[in-house]
């Protein structure tokens, strides 16, 4: 089953409008978690209120009260029955986690990864696009050069499996940290991938350390070998991590899609974020492939808690994400409204974080929320709107897959 046919099984049907005209309805779940993260994730929850008046949905959301304030109060991170209520919305929307006060790990094992894993969100969609309009801080990156997706297994790796960590304070001190590949995980990363690149510049890029995890690195070669058969129409080829970083800064046009391992995906992101403008800017989408549980949308910043109510927070990102949402939904006009209205909001800010910004996060938001009514008024964004591939490497990605 593809995303879009997934989240079509999720949608609710109501027909009690007195018009008759039925409206879709989406539960979702919005976790606003810690420092910045409620803050972003309010502006992108408003918009998308205002996008259900204009395009004729609903959007019920249910706010999940989980993350550090939680945890210290109660002891508790999510419970079982928490996990039963999520899985019963048809998208989970998320702020941050992390809080200096919680030992590190805990919150995001215990939290983001318990969801990622619980719903078997497989893929994490990573776009990295610099707007123009919008500076980066690398010297000569235009926009015609810089537009790449990584798609980064989200599920194993150095992520999955905790390790050992025995004679503690000896002079012996020990830890193991494991890694865990498995074949089914890296062919729906791999074959996302494929899919994915189809749909913009026909190439996918194997990021990977087969130098030296040779094991692992064999797996995920062999994969996209085999994968890469059945794509004929898609280039494919193969860069160290190491070097990847290096390629990302100096010729981020060599990329198209780059599949990658959970925790190269983890840094590599960043990166690309900053290279498109700044880490507040790049959204992220945990996909569950299957439809047996919702897929996941947040900013990929952390929750930079020394901003925390100051309103130096950028909430693109959580903006963008909630436009990889409703995308995924099968609302498609309004998720192209919503990243067109955004990106032309950017493009008149002089900075994209903090005071520079010359605005704040709610001020960012009503500004966003205003031009999507401009937008809608105008007759929404068209399908071959904005740069080439611009929706297809952004909100599209969960919601088609050739
Ligand atoms: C991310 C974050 C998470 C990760 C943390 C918060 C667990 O850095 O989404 O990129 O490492 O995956
Ligand atoms: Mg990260």
């Amino acid at each position: 089953m593809t995303p879009a046919e997934a989240s079509r099984r999720h949608r609710v049907q109501d027909d009690t409008s007195p018009s008759a005209v039925s409206r879709h309805s989406y539960r979702l779940a919005a976790i606003g978690g810690d420092g910045i993260g409620p803050e972003v994730l309010n502006e992108a929850l408003r918009c998308l209120d205002d996008l259900g008046e204009l395009f004729g949905f609903d959007v019920r959301t249910s706010k999940f009260d989980l993350g550090a304030e939680h945890y210290l109060r109660t002891g508790e991170l999510i419970t079982d029955e928490v996990i039963e209520e999520l899985a019963r919305h048809d998208a989970i929307l998320i702020g941050a986690v992390g809080d200096p006060r919680v030992e590190s790990g805990v919150l995001e094992r215990g939290l983001i990864l318990r969801i990622r894993t619980e719903f078997n969100q497989s893929v994490n969609v990573r776009p990295a696009q610099l707007f123009s309009g919008v500076d980066s801080i690398v010297k000569n990156v235009t926009p015609e050069r810089c537009d790449l997706v990584i798609v980064r297994e989200n599920t194993e790796g150095l992520y999955a499996s905790g390790g050992i960590y025995s004679h503690e304070g000896t002079p012996w001190a020990t830890a193991l940290e494991l890694s865990l590949n498995t074949k089914p995980a890296i062919v729906a990363a791999v074959e996302f991938a494929f899919q994915l690149a189809r749909l913009r510049r026909q190439h996918v890029t194997l990021c990977h350390k087969t130098n030296i995890l040779i094991e692992a690195g064999r797996l995920w070669s062999d994969t996209v070998n085999e994968i890469g058969e059945r794509y004929p129409d898609v280039r494919h080829d193969y860069v160290h991590a190491d070097a990847c970083s290096v390629h990302l800064l100096e010729r981020p046009e060599m990329f198209d899609v780059i599949v990658t391992d959970n925790l190269f995906g983890d840094l590599l992101s960043d990166l690309a974020a900053v290279i498109q403008g700044g880490i507040g800017l790049a959204p992220s989408a945990n996909l569950n492939l299957n439809g047996t549980a919702p897929s996941m949308f947040e900013p990929i910043h952390g929750s930079a808690p020394d901003i925390a109510g100051t309103g130096g927070a950028n909430p693109a990102g959580a903006i963008f994400a909630a436009a990889m949402c409703l995308s995924h939904l099968g609302e498609r006009e309004a998720a192209r409204t919503l990243e067109a209205a955004t990106i032309h909001v950017l493009q008149g800010l002089p900075a994209m974080r903090g005071p520079q910004m010359g605005c704040t996060t709610g001020e960012i938001g009503k500004r966003v929320r205003d031009e999507v009514v401009m937008l809608a008024r105008e007759g929404g964004v068209a399908e071959e709107g904005g740069a080439p591939g611009t929706f297809r490497s952004r909100t599209d990605v969960g919601s088609e897959r050739g």
